[in-house]
């Protein structure tokens, strides 16, 4: 067996932090009161996060970009029907149907971050752009913040968390470690991601750009001040 590195830090980190963060969110939610603040300011660094994770998924490495995983009706349904087959294709980065989870876990919390900008709880908090639009408009971007991100998400957790059970319980296939190691252990060449210093470097200037996009973004002075 050879190890090969298929995530790189950067992802690995992006991935930790971001769970990290989301059970945050919810919890700061939850308290309510003066933990709203933390609660802003961890769905703040989500959405850093996450454009982060979207440009990098356009210039990444390897099993990082976006292209690498994007695959067609075809290739899921043949993977699904598979089985263990399927399996020995060896899909070293995201496979078939793992990649439609994470698109939809990425687009789930990329809607949860940017209604929070929006929404206010009728009593002390607001985000920081709802000076821009209407109560009415805040109340329903709201409702679809507490009701239908916020439990598409926790469905989508869920399944993310039953799916990686099911490989490692009935596939023997155990994803988390290379979450945590960045390796992949395979009986086959396959080209490592680059997960170099340089690469490294490059993603942090990257999450800084993006943090300052962001802390532009809920810096904005209400129209008219401007
Ligand atoms: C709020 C919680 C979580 C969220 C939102 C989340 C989200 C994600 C996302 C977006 C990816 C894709 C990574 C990328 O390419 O950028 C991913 C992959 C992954 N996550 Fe999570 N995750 C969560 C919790 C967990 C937990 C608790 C575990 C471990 C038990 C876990 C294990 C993994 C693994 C192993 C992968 C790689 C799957 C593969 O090999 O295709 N995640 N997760
Ligand atoms: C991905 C990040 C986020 C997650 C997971 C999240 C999650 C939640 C959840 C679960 C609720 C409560 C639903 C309920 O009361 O049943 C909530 C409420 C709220 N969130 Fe977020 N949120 C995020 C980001 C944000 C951001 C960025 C802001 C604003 C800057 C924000 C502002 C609010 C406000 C004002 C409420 C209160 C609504 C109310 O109690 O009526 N959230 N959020």
């Amino acid at each position: 067996m050879k190890k090969v590195r298929v995530w790189d830090l950067p992802v690995r980190l992006f991935h930790w932090a971001l769970a990290v963060l989301i059970v945050a969110a919810v919890v700061t939610q939850n308290i309510g009161g003066n933990a709203m603040e933390w609660h802003f300011r961890a769905g703040y660094s989500i959405l850093a996060l996450l454009a982060f994770r979207i440009v990098w998924g356009l210039i990444g490495p390897r099993y990082a970009r976006f292209s690498s995983f994007i695959y067609g009706p075809s290739t899921i349904v043949g993977y699904v029907r598979g089985g263990k087959e399927a399996l020995k294709r060896k899909y070293l980065g995201h496979n078939p149907l793992g990649s439609l989870s994470v698109f939809a876990l990425l687009g789930a919390v990329l809607a949860q971050a940017v209604s929070g900008l929006y929404a206010n709880d009728d009593i002390a908090s607001e985000g920081p752009l709802v000076k821009f639009i209407s109560k009415d408009l805040s109340d329903q971007i709201t409702w679809f913040h507490k009701d239908v991100s916020a439990t598409l998400i926790y469905i989508l957790v869920a399944m993310h968390i039953l799916a990686i059970i099911f490989y490692h319980v009935r596939r023997r296939q155990n994803l988390v470690k290379p979450m945590l190691t960045g390796d992949h252990e395979v009986d086959f060449d396959a080209v490592p991601a680059n997960d170099s210093w340089g690469m490294r470097l490059l993603a942090a200037v990257i999450l800084a750009l993006c943090a300052a996009a962001v802390y532009w973004l809920i810096s904005l002075p209400p129209r008219g001040m401007m």
